[in-house]
Formats: C-alpha cells, structure tokens, sequence
C-alpha cells in the first residue's frame, strides 16, 4: 500500500475561532427567529446540561431557527444546573421517564458513556422520538443496532458530533460524497494527541511535560488513557469507515498505539529528513481487506496533515472518481461540537414523515489487518560500543529488510545515545518480526521506537 498524501481537489480551510463558536457567544447577538403559523413547532430536549448540552442550549437560545424549540433539560441533580438565559418554560427535570413521556420530537443525548446513554437512546427511539448524539464510543460499539431500531421505529438517529466536533466530515462522507466510490479515509482526528505532538514539536519539550501544559490548559483529562493510546481515535475511525467506506469494523479490532514513546528527538531526526510526527488514524479498502490503524507516524512537512496545530481535526477521503478531499477545524470543544449537534437537530427537523434518512447500514464486513507496507523509522536508544550496527544489520537482513539510511546527531552521551535507522517500503509484519529479535539485544537502553513514514 501506498501510504500517500495525493494532491487535494478541494481544501476547506480549518476555521478560525471566529467560526461557528463565536457566532454564538461574541458575534453580534442573534434571536431565534419567530416561526410562521404553518411552521410546526418541533421540541427539543437535552440529555445533559455539560460543555456540549450547554453549548446546544446557547445556540437553540440565541440563533436556532424559530421553530426548533428547547423544552426540557434533564440532568442528574439538576438544580445545580439551571441558568437564568434560558426561557422560563424549559423544564429542568432528573427524570428521563418525562422526557419519554411528553411532546418532545427530538432528544439529544450528550452525557456521554455507554450507560444510561444507550438505554436512553433506545427507549427515545422506540417511544417514536429521533435522537441526535455526539457519543463516539456508543456509535463506535453499537452503531449497526441503534441505526436499526431508528430506522424499524422510521425515526431518525444523528451523530454528526461525534467525530471531529465542529467539522461537517460525517454528512460530508455520506451526502457530500455519496456519489463517489470512497475507498480510503485518513488523518487526524485526536486534538489532545496532535496538541501534545504540537508542543513537543515546537518546544522541544519532553512527553510528560506537553501533557501535562495540556491537562492544566483543559485539552487533556485526568486519565489521558482514551486519547494517548488512540482508543478514542479508533472508535472515531471505526465510524468513519462505516459511513464512508460501507465497511462494519468494531473499533477493538483496529491496532492503536501510543504516542507517549516520541521524544523531542524524533522530531529532531525526522525534520532532519523533511517529516514531522502526527497521530495518524487510517482506513483504507483494498481487495474486501481494510488496512486499518491509529498510531503516531512520519508525514511530509508539505503535508496538509503536517500543518494541523494544537487541537485542529483534519480528515481526508479518497474516492475513485473526485479524487482527495479535505475536511479541517475544530474537532472539539463545546461550541464547535454544539454547532455539529445543532446542525443534526436541524436536518432532522426538516426531514418530516419519518423516513429515516440517516440509516444507511454498512454494507461489507471485511479482514482487518494493521499490516500496511510503508517505509519505516526505528528510533534507537543505545548504550554506546563497536558492533551495534552490524548487529542491527544482520537482523534486517534475515528478516528480508533492506536498510535506507542512517541518521546519528552528535552531542549526546555515549551512555543513552540516540541514533536512527530509516528502512525501504515493506510490510510491517516484518518490522514487527525484526523487532521482536532486537529488544533481547543487551545495548538498548529503551525499547526502540517504531514509526511508518506516510510518503
Ligand atoms: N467536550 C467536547 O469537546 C466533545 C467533543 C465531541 C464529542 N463530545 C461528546 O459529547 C458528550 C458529552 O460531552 P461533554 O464534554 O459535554 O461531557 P460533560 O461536560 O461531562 O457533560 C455531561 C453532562 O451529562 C450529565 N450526566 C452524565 N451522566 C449522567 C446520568 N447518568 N444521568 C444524568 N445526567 C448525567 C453530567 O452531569 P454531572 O454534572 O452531574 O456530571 C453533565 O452535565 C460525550 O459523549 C463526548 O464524548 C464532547
């Protein structure tokens, strides 16, 4: 496979912060407009009032078209939650059995986790109510059968938000580019991740300290595990390749590895051979097998992928006729992902009868696998001494790997030297295997870091 950021026919400039965000907050103030009598009022309701269920309530407030309608809030202790720029006739209320049980048409769910969302979700949709979320993990885990139960219910389920925030890529995938035949979708789609390479990048900073600047500015939570380790990219991924590329993947069977291995040195090493390091979630269709993965990787410093900062989202799509198109901005926060939430509810809304224009199922179950064939980087840590590169070699050789080039700054110690090894195109099953050989070798002083280079 060729791993390959081709020439974009389109670009959508990422966003600045004067997008979708601002319009709603520090833009010039905008009220809901007052619906015509004809217009059938449609009532939202809100399940969860945190950064995104907020968000939504601000939009709905202030700019939603006048026949979209917040009627309830419901939140757990929800007395600690009312705001006084809400309309007074919103209910505020703990109890989801309301929700269910009154005029509502659409109920967003935004209060994240696999339960009592799914539950909700499931009782919203069969209570003949459509649900708009912006919950990766459910879409990502039980996607195919909430999509089923809308579309038996002829009801709608949404989920635009739930990958890459504010960035339209879901409905871009599935109406934008429906007429194309997709056959590859990668790029950047964990801000925390592309914040912390970002910052280790341009401040030489090591790992730890990146994270934690990202946990004290709110990028980044407590337990950082879902973003670092790239769960929370492979259900984002796991979506993707659903809507675009017709494939039922379950996230768990896509490899994800962790970002929390690259130091400033590999950044030295890598714009040294013009690449930069980004966390690189990819799916890509060849022969009914989806070459799948998320991990840190090399991409070219005249990539679209290498100029996404701080906690941009970037998505490519590769059709076979149109060619690369580009999706960028924002990929979370709560505006930017309340705009995604708000957008939904409105297509909903202006689907009347029922019929349910969101469920397209996926259409082909294929063989995972993570063994894609690219160039590769080996970062090592060594204990300095006579041999170590013959040894290196003769493991290369028996496995049938042919070495590329060799890279060694000077000005560090002998004790932790740090050098690289860049290797022709193969498969990385064979990397693996070489790999595997060479972390019994005595002079590693850190396991050596392995990373595709995405030419
Ligand atoms: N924040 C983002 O940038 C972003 C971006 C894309 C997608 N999303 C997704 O959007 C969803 C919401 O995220 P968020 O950042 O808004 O989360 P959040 O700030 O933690 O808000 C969740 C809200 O739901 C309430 N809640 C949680 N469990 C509940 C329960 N069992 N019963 C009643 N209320 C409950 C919480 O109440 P308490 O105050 O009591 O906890 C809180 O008010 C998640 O699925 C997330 O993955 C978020």
């Amino acid at each position: 496979m060729a791993m390959g950021a081709s020439k974009s026919n389109s670009l959508k400039a990422p966003r600045n912060d004067s997008s979708g965000d601002v319009a709603v907050v520090s833009g010039p103030k905008r009220h809901a407009v007052v619906p015509s009598p004809e217009q059938k009022i449609c009532n939202v309701a809100l399940l969860g009032f945190g950064t995104v269920g907020s968000s939504v309530a601000r939009i709905l407030a202030e700019r939603a078209p006048g026949r979209l309608r917040l009627s309830h809030v419901c939140n757990r202790n929800v007395s600690r939650k009312r705001v006084d720029w809400l309309p007074p006739d919103v209910k505020w209320t703990e109890d989801m059995n309301e929700v269910l049980s009154s005029d509502v048409d659409i109920v967003v769910e935004v209060i994240g986790g696999l339960e009592p969302a799914k539950d909700w979700i499931c009782r919203t949709l069969s209570a003949g109510k459509s649900v708009v979320t912006a919950n990766k993990q459910l879409i990502a885990h039980h996607g195919p059968e909430l999509i089923e139960l809308a579309r038996r219910m002829k009801r709608h389920i949404a989920f635009g938000a739930s990958v890459a925030g504010g960035v339209p890529v879901i409905s871009g995938l599935r109406e934008g580019l429906a007429g194309d035949e997709l056959f590859k979708i990668y790029g950047i789609l964990n801000g925390t991740c592309n914040y912390i390479l970002s910052r280790i990048e341009s401040s030489r900073i090591s790992f730890s300290d990146a994270l934690a600047e990202a946990q004290k500015l709110g990028f980044a939570e407590a337990d950082p595990t879902e973003d670092v380790d790239g769960l929370d990219a492979r259900a984002k991924l796991a979506i993707l390749a659903r809507i675009g590329l017709h494939s039922d993947v379950q996230p768990d069977s896509i490899v994800c590895r962790s970002i929390s291995s690259i130091e400033a040195v590999d950044f030295e090493y890598g714009n040294q051979v013009g690449f930069t390091i980004r966390q690189i979630s990819w799916a890509e269709l060849k022969d009914n097998r989806l070459f799948a993965s998320v991990q840190p990787a090399l991409v070219g410093l005249s990539s679209p992928l290498a100029r996404v900062e701080g906690g941009q989202n970037l998505v490519m799509a590769t059709g076979k006729f149109g060619g690369e198109t580009v999706f960028a901005g924002h990929g979370a926060g709560g505006h930017p992902t309340a705009v995604a939430v708000v957008s939904d509810i409105i297509s909903i809304a202006g689907h009347e009868g029922g019929m349910n224009g969101f469920a397209d199922m996926p259409q082909i179950t294929p063989t995972v696998t993570a063994d894609f064939t690219t160039r590769h980087y080996l970062r090592f840590k060594v204990m300095d001494r006579p041999g170590i590169i013959a040894a290196l070699a003769t493991i290369f050789s028996e496995c049938g790997i042919n070495i590329d080039s060799l890279l060694q700054k000077p000005g560090y110690l002998k004790s932790s030297l740090p050098f690289v090894i860049t290797l022709e195109a193969c498969q990385t099953s064979l990397i693996e295997k070489a790999l595997q050989q060479i972390s019994r070798l005595d002079f590693l002083v850190q396991p050596t870091v392995h990373l595709p280079i995405l030419d």
